[in-house]
Order: structure tokens, then sequence, then C-alpha cells
């Protein structure tokens, strides 16, 4: 079961559509596939829900959000499994075989359970109260770890656009993490910015495995690997980003990150859809042909990586 986080502090930069779509696609080849919303805006579970189906059916005990809840610290970790939707829209749309989407949804009051994570935390007392630290930032971890290990072939966690508590636990929970990002100035930017945020939290983590190497059980240290930066909402002309956008994708890859080649042109007449049809682009009926191309070889490029993830 390999973990992946779609994490980018930058609000709107596609990290919840990439999700949606690399899921269904991955999905619709016959892998079983869960995603995990931990978003307050819950655009992903909205993606596959109607509100008002979220509303009678999962909002009051079926949420990321009430299983935080569950948790005690010092008893047994409350299990994910109750929580998985499957949604029927895009499920149908997957091929019969043995492909399955999952989702656990997400809760527009999700942002309570962030701010009393950050208080167990304690601010800057944090390093002081190890079991706190650990409790809250693996605790997502600990969850998945509750499913079977052959349950899925993928987890993609999808993150709110900051890089606090739930930011940092998805990211600990994660084997490898995937960063959209508009090919911008403000992005560009923010790429840099994020980058130095996660060495940051990794080192910080890192720091206080080794002085606690006592801990029982043994906490392991978080290596997790970039597969890269993924531009969307690109502006094409004649079939190339357009020369404007190209100083922004040439800077992320002098910051050292691994690129994709791949990338997802702008399109919302496509992309705004999504919603209203419970279905990720890349499986609907209005892709065209370009479009259904591009995102065909994003999610192979992706998978591509995940086997063998650049240095
Ligand atoms: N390639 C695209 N072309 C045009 N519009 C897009 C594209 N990808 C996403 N969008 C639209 O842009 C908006 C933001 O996208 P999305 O929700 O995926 O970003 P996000 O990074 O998850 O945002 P947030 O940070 O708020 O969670 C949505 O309305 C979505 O439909
Ligand atoms: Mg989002």
């Amino acid at each position: 079961m390999r973990v992946i986080s779609i994490v980018n502090y930058k609000g709107g930069v596609g990290k919840t559509t990439l999700t949606a779509n690399i899921g269904a696609q991955i999905a619709a080849w016959g892998k079983r596939v869960l995603l995990l919303d931990l978003d307050p805006q819950a655009s992903l579970t909205f993606s596959f829900y109607r509100p008002e189906q979220w509303r009678a059916a999962l909002a009051d005990n079926r949420t990321i959000k009430q299983w935080f809840e569950a948790w005690r610290m010092d008893g047994p970790v409350p299990p994910f499994a109750p929580l998985i939707t499957s949604p029927a829209v895009v499920n149908s749309r997957i091929a019969q075989g043995s492909g399955a989407l999952d989702l656990i949804a997400s809760h527009l009051s999700l942002g309570d359970v962030e701010m009393n994570l950050a208080a167990r935390l304690g601010g800057a007392q944090a390093h002081r109260s190890t079991r706190h630290y650990f409790d809250v930032y693996l605790r997502l971890a600990a969850g998945l770890a509750t499913l079977p290990s052959t349950a899925y072939d993928l987890v993609l966690l999808d993150c709110p656009p900051n890089f606090g508590v739930i930011t940092r636990a998805a990211v600990a929970a994660s084997d490898q993490l995937l960063i959209p990002a508009r090919p911008d100035e403000l992005s560009t930017l923010g790429i840099e910015h994020l980058q130095s945020r996660l060495r940051r939290f990794i080192w910080e983590f890192n720091r206080i495995v080794d002085l606690q190497s006592d801990l029982h059980p043994a906490v392991k240290k978080l290596e997790p690997i970039i597969l890269g930066v993924v531009f969307t909402m690109v502006q094409y002309y004649s079939g190339k980003p357009i020369a404007a956008l190209r100083p922004y994708i040439a800077q992320t890859r002098q910051l050292g990150l691994p690129v994709f080649e791949a990338m997802v042109r702008e399109s919302n007449h496509h992309f705004a859809g999504a919603a209203r049809t419970q279905l990720p682009v890349i499986l609907s009926d209005q892709v065209t042909p370009a479009l259904a191309w591009e995102l065909h070889r994003l999610v192979e490029e992706f998978l591509k990586r995940i086997r063998t993830p650049a240095p």
C-alpha cells in the first residue's frame, strides 16, 4: 500500500483536481485506490458526492473529523474501515474488473480538529512533550495502519492549502509527495518555500526520533520522496506552454526538484463541470481527445515515477 500526499500550501493550484483524476484513472486501470480528503473545504468529497448526499449519509458519522474525535491517546487506534465509502457514480464508470475508488470524506468543520491538534502540540513547547508530538503527527499513519496492507494499491491524501498540523501528519504518513503548482511567479516562490518547510519539518521530526531512541514502539524516521512538481492550469499555444510561462517552469527545475514532463492545460470549461457530475474529467464523456491524451500521459508518468522516483 503506497501512500502519497498531494501537497502545496498555496490554494487553488489543482491539488484536489489532480487527486480525483489520478485516483480515478488508476482505479479504472484495475487498481484499488483510496482517497482521503483532509481539507475542511471538502472539495474532494464534493467531487464525488452531492452536498445533500454528504449531509444525509456522511456528515454525522462517516468523515475524517469523527475519526480524529474518536482518538484517545492511550486507547486503541480507531479503525479507518467504517469511514470508507464507495462513491457510486465514479465506481459505475470504473470497469467491472478489480479496480475500485474509495473515499474517506472530509467535514466542513475539520478546522476545529486542526485547532485541537495544534493545542495538543502546545505551540512552542512541542519538543518538550515527545509523546504528544508523535501522538499528533503519527495519527494518520496509525489510522492507515488499521487497514490490511493489501486493502489498497494506492492511497492519495488530498491536503488543505496550508502547512498546518494535518498537512504535516499527512506528510508523516506518506511514502511520497506530489506537488501541483501553477506556472506563475507566486507559485514558483511558493514551491521554494514549501520545499524549505518540508525539509524543516522532516529534520525536526527525525531529530526528535534520534533524541528519543528508546521509544516503544520505535518510531521510524521520515524520508518521504518528492515525486515531482506537476504544472496545472497551463495555457498552451500551438501545443506548447505559452512563452510567458516557460521561465517559471525552468526556475522550478533549478530548485533541484523533479518536474513532470506532463502538464495539465487550463480548461475552465472541462474542469468546472466535475463537481456537478461527480465524475472526474478523465472518466467523463466531455473530455476531448487532446485533454484525455494529456491526462493519461500524466497518470502514466505518475505511475512510472512512483515505481522509480528520481533521486
Ligand atoms: N486544468 C485546469 N483548468 C481550469 N480549471 C481548473 C484546472 N484544474 C482545476 N481547475 C479548477 O480550479 C479550481 C481549483 O482547483 P482545485 O480545487 O483542484 O485546487 P486546490 O489546489 O485543491 O485548491 P485548494 O487549495 O483550495 O484546495 C477548481 O474550481 C477547479 O475546478
Ligand atoms: Mg483542494
